[in-house]
């Protein structure tokens, strides 16, 4: 790509260790790994492989690991899953304002279908009140999920708290985490359903997971064939599935380094920026904040035009998370922690990655207030 990048959180590009392994899953061992051959089982213990590497990085079992075609689909299978599987035991759910759409668009499809929903309010930082959720979790409340990571902000949420207060009330926790899976230390047992995806670290699209705890029951969403222990039927994306396998194999070499080198030029652009322009405020917490996401409101600026006109000067960004990025409202997750909607018009995503280099920060300092002086000077926020 010619361009310089500053959307990892959108989509990553895939490494060429990952690409490499995948290949030959298109190309020779191609055979469903369903048959009973042996390229077809070469293919089978490629998934398997795949399976224990997906499962090392979460700290989880193997067994509980349920590859899907990403995020989006293993939000549906832990959520819909958990609600049709065990609305005998009660009708209500729990989730946060912030979420990801994969997840706010299924309770709102759960709440047609009779589940009745409460969306939990965050503060002003992104945080959800553990206090709150406390006070709303009764007799027929069945599940919680809350993100990790924000897309958007970057902003942790205390899911270690989560999971203690939903075990004390037996309460079933899911937690999308996406956007933490592979960037930060990692530990299932901070929940009991956690969904992973593969083309936020460095891995191809088309591959996901759920991982389902021990003892939690779900539905499957299709009905078919015996794969992945019945949960997603259907032959399996392999030459995807052994590339997420080994995204994550990498993740758990280069995670820390990694950090080190990306939070410095997050700090260095974000002070870059402040330094370069005036009228900035910085959204998310100061420190519960991913490494590599910077989340920025401009004053007199209107967010789709900035990432136009970065796009025509060479760079890719964000106006939000990338399912957002042709609706010209403004941020739901901004909104949410109290900013008013003439002030969340300028806001900016910068999220960064391993490729990202000193003179990519250096290039988007010069340029940005060159773009966004302009934008003032034009009046383009009306
Ligand atoms: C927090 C979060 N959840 C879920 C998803 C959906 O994942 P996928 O793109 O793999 O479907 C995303 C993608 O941006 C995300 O950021």
């Amino acid at each position: 790509m010619d361009k310089i990048y500053f959307d990892y959180n959108s989509s990553t590009p895939i490494d060429k260790t990952v690409f490499k392994k995948m290949l030959p899953y298109l190309e020779a061992n191609f055979a469903n790994p369903s048959a009973i051959y042996s390229v077809a089982q070469k293919a089978k213990n490629a998934i398997e492989d795949a399976r224990t590497l997906v499962s090392n990085l979460l700290g989880a079992k193997p067994k509980g690991i349920i590859f899907t075609s990403g995020g989006t689909e293993a939000n549906n299978l832990a959520i819909k899953g958990f609600c049709f599987a065990n609305r005998g035991k009660g009708n209500h759910i729990i989730t946060s304002k912030i979420e990801h759409s994969s997840v706010l668009n299924v309770f709102s499809f759960l709440e047609t279908k009779g589940f009745n929903v409460t969306y939990l309010d965050v503060d002003r930082h992104g945080i959800v009140n553990v206090d709150q959720l406390e006070g709303c979790i009764g007799n027929e409340t069945i599940l919680v999920s809350v993100m990790h990571v924000n897309n958007e902000i970057g902003t942790i949420q205390p899911v270690e708290k989560i999971k203690a207060l939903c075990d004390k009330r037996k309460v079933c926790f899911h937690v999308d985490a996406v956007q933490s899976f592979g960037k930060v230390a990692f530990d299932a047992s901070f929940a009991d359903l956690i969904t992973v995806s593969s083309h936020k670290i460095y891995g191809p699209k088309g591959a996901g997971a759920l991982c389902v705890g021990n003892s939690i029951n779900i539905e499957p969403l299709l009905h078919g064939g015996h794969q992945e222990e019945g949960l997603r039927p259907g032959t399996e994306n392999v030459s995807s599935i052994v590339g997420f396998g080994e995204a994550c194999r990498l993740r758990q070499q280069d995670m820390k380094t990694e950090e080190v080198k990306v939070r410095k030029l997050r700090d260095s652009l974000e002070s870059g920026i402040l330094k370069g322009i005036k009228g900035i405020k910085v959204n998310g917490h100061p420190e519960k904040k991913l490494y590599n996401t910077l989340n920025i409101c401009i004053d007199g600026v209107e967010a789709q035009n900035l990432v136009i006109n970065l796009d025509m000067r060479g760079f890719c960004a964000s106006s939000g998370s990338a399912c957002q990025a042709k609706t010209p409202e403004v941020s739901y997750v901004l909104r949410a922690m109290g900013m008013l909607q003439e002030d969340c018009a300028g806001a900016l995503r910068l999220s960064l990655g391993k490729f990202n280099k000193e003179s990519d920060i250096r290039a988007l300092i010069r340029t940005l207030p060159e773009i966004v002086n302009n934008l003032r000077a034009s009046g383009s926020h009306g």
